[in-house]
């Protein structure tokens, strides 16, 4: 069978490099992968984990998913290349963490360029060739967020939410195509994620004033998620199994939690009513 031919954004670190290399680096050399990023000046990373497979089954290019445009010349090349797209991974992305009024309005819109526009934009571009070779797979990187909100995470759980919302509506008018479309949903996963999230969460203008009772009640929250167990770190290769798992079903599913926590927080929210968000994990 012809290698399947894989595009996935945001391979600069994380989940997408990870991604990228296990791809890349499959024994039966299945997949081509096409691993983009924004600054490719980041690429040494990603070009060292994919080791013999650089070049041959793993490709690194460049791709800002905010930039419109882009989007295009990305699937243009990959075409010319091998006239095929199966598989689109959407999943670059970004957090803040703070209350709204500390989150510039240029920042919160910054998040949905990328967390949300910029798989929309991918999506869009793939769907024309999906859709004429009547085969595709589409696989967005979401968020236990996407169903449950964790304080002071706001915009960045609205991002999620989006994300799950286009995803199931894309569903029904994507079978008839051949085209599936799935959302994968980790927890907390120890990448730099955290660390990038921290940076971005500082305060960044000036006239941004937050009261004094807003911070009290920020730091006892932050206090609540050090609880042992509810918030450690999944490793990233787990996560990748799960994603390897929906690019390879021959059904997928709608959505994959990556781990029995998420599941079950999930699970939770749908069966209770009056759950509003993960600040119940804690009562
Ligand atoms: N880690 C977690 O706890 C966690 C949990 C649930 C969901 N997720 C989701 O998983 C996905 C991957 O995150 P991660 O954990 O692997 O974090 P990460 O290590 O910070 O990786 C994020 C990736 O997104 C890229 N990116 C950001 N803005 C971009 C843009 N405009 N165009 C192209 N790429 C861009 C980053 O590139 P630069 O290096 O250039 O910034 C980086 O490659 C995200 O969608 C995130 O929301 C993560």
């Amino acid at each position: 069978m012809a290698p399947l031919v894989v595009l996935i954004s945001g391979c600069s670190t994380g989940i997408g490099l990870a991604l990228a290399a296990r791809l890349g680096q499959d024994p039966d050399k299945k997949y081509l992968v096409y691993a983009t990023m924004r600054n490719l000046a980041k690429k040494e990373g990603l070009e060292k984990a994919a080791g013999d497979a650089l070049d041959k089954t793993l490709f690194v290019r460049q791709l800002d998913v905010t930039v419109d445009d882009q989007d295009k010349s990305i699937f243009e090349f990959i075409m010319g290349k091998h006239g095929r797209v199966d598989v689109l991974v959407n999943n670059a992305g970004f957090g803040f963490f703070g209350p709204l009024e500390a989150m510039s309005m240029e920042k919160a819109k910054s998040m949905f360029d990328t967390n949300y526009f910029g798989t929309v934009r991918l999506i869009r571009a793939a769907l024309p060739i999906m859709k004429k070779q009547k085969s595709g797979r589409i696989v967005n990187i979401s968020s236990i967020l996407g169903h449950l909100a964790m304080p002071y995470m706001d915009v960045y759980n609205a991002t999620k939410f989006a994300m799950e919302g286009l995803t199931e509506s894309l569903l029904p008018q994507l079978k008839h195509f051949g085209i599936s479309i799935s959302t994968v949903q980790p927890g907390p996963v120890a990448t730099k994620f955290a660390e990038t999230m921290s940076t971005n969460s500082k305060a960044e203008d000036d006239n941004i004033i937050v009261s004094e009772d807003t911070v009290k009640e920020m730091t006892a929250f932050q206090a609540l998620l050090s609880k042992p167990d509810l918030f450690t770190a999944q490793e990233t290769g787990p996560v990748i199994d799960v994603i390897v798992e929906c690019v390879q079903a021959e059904k997928p599913k709608l959505r994959y939690p990556t781990s029995e926590n998420v599941r079950s927080w999930v699970a939770k929210r749908y069966r209770e009513e009056g759950v509003t968000g993960l600040e119940s994990l804690f009562e």
